[in-house]
C-alpha cells in the first residue's frame, strides 16, 4: 500500500511509476489509485458528468482498420446511412432534452457529396434553439480545408482517436495505406483551425507493451489535449485483428481501461475524459466505474434504435434495444447513483481548454 501512496504523493510520476501502475493487480492500492484520481477530478472539474447525445448515423467506412467492426472489408455487415431529416430529428430530441451537445459520429467519407452533406447539416443544426447545442465531430482524417469547412459551419469540437502513440503499433493495427503521420497532422491541423482537439487510443491491444501505454499518456501531456476519449480494445469477430488474440480477458482489459483514465486524470487534471461505452461493455457498471476513476464526460447514443445494431465497432455493445429516452433515464440514474449531478444544458467545455486559451493570448 505504501508504495502506491509514495508514487502518488510525487509531483510528477515518472516513467517507472507509470509502468509500475499500469502492471499493478493489488485489489487496495487500485482502489487508492482510482479514490486518488477521483479526488482531483472533484478538485479541478467538479463532481459533475456531461452529456453529449451522439448520432452515429453512417457506418460506411473507406478505411480498413483491422480491429474495427465497420471495416470497408467486413462484407458481413450490412450498411446504413441516416437522412438529414432523421439526424435533425436526433438533435432536436437532444436540445428538448437538455442535452448540452452532440457528437456526429460516422465510418470515414471522404468524397464531396459527404463532406458537403456534414456541412449543411451542420449549419441546421446549429439554427436550433439559436446555437443552443455544442456540437463535437467524430468523423475521421479530413482534408485541412474540410476541417476549415465543417469549423466555418458550427461544429467548434473535434475527436479524433491517435489509436497508439506507437507508430510501430500503428503500422501492426492497419493496413499499410493508412498512416501515422498523417493522422498526427490531422490533430495538428485541427488544432490550428481553432477545435477543442479531442484524441485518444485503445488499450489492452494485442502487441501493445506496457511502455507504449506509458507513452499514450505522455502524448496526451506533449499534446496538450484538451479531451480524451479511450478505452480497452474488444473484438469483432469479423475483422482481422480478433484473430490474434489468444486470451482475452474482460476483467483486465476493464482495469487497464480504469487505470489510465485514473493516471490521465492525475497527468492532466482539468481536461474532459470520457466514460466510454467499450467500458460498459465489458462490465454493466463500467461506465460508473469510469467515473469514479476520474472521467467526466458521458456519451449517451441517440441514434435511431433502427440502426444501432449496425454500428457496431466490437462485440457486445451495450444500448442496442433501447431507445433515446431510455438511455437518458438510464444515464442520469447511473451518474445520481455514484453522487455525482448531470450538467444539462451545459456545453461542459473543459477548463484546460480555456486557460490554454488565455495563455496564448
Ligand atoms: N475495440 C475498441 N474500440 C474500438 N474502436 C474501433 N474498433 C474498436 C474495437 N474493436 C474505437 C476506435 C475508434 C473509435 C470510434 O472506436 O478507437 O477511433
Ligand atoms: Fe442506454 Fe443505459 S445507457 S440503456
Amino acid at each position: 500500500m505504501n508504495k502506491i501512496k509514495n508514487i502518488l504523493n510525487k509531483n510528477n510520476l515518472s516513467r517507472e511509476d507509470m509502468k509500475y501502475i499500469f502492471k499493478l493487480e493489488d485489489k487496495n492500492q487500485l482502489q487508492y489509485l482510482y479514490d486518488y484520481a477521483y479526488q482531483i477530478k472533484e478538485k479541478y472539474v467538479d463532481k459533475k458528468v456531461y452529456f453529449r447525445g451522439i448520432v452515429e448515423f453512417s457506418n460506411i467506412c473507406e478505411k480498413d482498420c483491422y480491429y474495427c467492426g465497420i471495416r470497408k472489408s467486413n462484407s458481413n455487415m450490412d450498411r446504413y446511412t441516416m437522412d438529414e431529416k432523421e439526424i435533425i430529428e436526433a438533435a432536436q430530441w437532444a436540445y428538448e432534452n437538455e442535452y448540452g451537445s452532440l457528437v456526429l459520429q460516422s465510418g470515414e467519407r471522404t468524397d464531396n457529396e459527404y463532406v458537403e452533406f456534414v456541412e449543411e447539416l451542420l449549419k441546421k443544426i446549429k439554427s436550433i434553439g439559436d446555437g443552443a447545442l455544442g456540437i463535437t465531430l467524430s468523423l475521421g482524417e479530413q482534408s485541412y480545408d474540410t476541417y476549415r469547412r465543417w469549423y466555418e459551419a458550427g461544429a467548434h469540437r473535434y475527436l479524433l482517436r491517435i489509436e497508439t502513440s506507437s507508430k510501430r503499433l500503428y503500422e501492426k493495427l492497419h493496413p499499410s495505406n493508412h498512416n501515422f503521420k498523417s493522422r498526427f497532422q490531422c490533430l495538428q491541423n485541427l488544432r490550428e483551425i481553432g477545435y477543442q482537439v479531442g484524441t485518444g487510443v485503445m488499450i489492452g491491444l494485442p502487441y501493445q507493451k506496457v511502455g507504449n501505454m506509458v507513452d499514450d499518456v505522455e502524448f496526451y501531456r506533449k499534446f496538450n489535449i484538451d479531451m480524451v476519449g479511450m478505452g480497452p480494445y474488444l473484438k469483432h469477430m469479423d475483422t482481422p485483428l480478433a484473430k490474434k488474440v489468444i486470451n482475452f480477458d474482460e476483467k483486465k482489459q476493464l482495469q487497464l481501461g480504469l487505470k489510465i483514465i485514473a493516471l490521465t486524470r492525475i497527468v492532466m487534471k482539468d481536461i474532459n475524459i470520457a466514460a466510454t461505452t467499450a467500458l460498459q461493455a465489458l462490465n454493466p457498471v463500467g461506465r460508473e466505474l469510469g467515473l469514479k476513476a476520474g472521467a467526466n464526460v458521458v456519451m449517451p447514443n441517440i441514434t435511431d434504435k433502427k440502426y444501432r445494431e449496425y454500428y457496431k465497432l466490437y462485440e457486445n455493445k451495450p444500448c442496442i434495444d433501447e431507445e433515446s429516452k431510455e438511455c437518458r433515464s438510464c444515464l442520469k440514474k447511473r451518474v445520481e447513483s455514484i453522487g455525482e449531478k448531470v450538467g444539462f444544458n451545459e456545453w461542459g467545455d473543459s477548463p484546460h481548454y480555456f486557460k490554454r486559451i488565455s495563455q496564448k493570448e
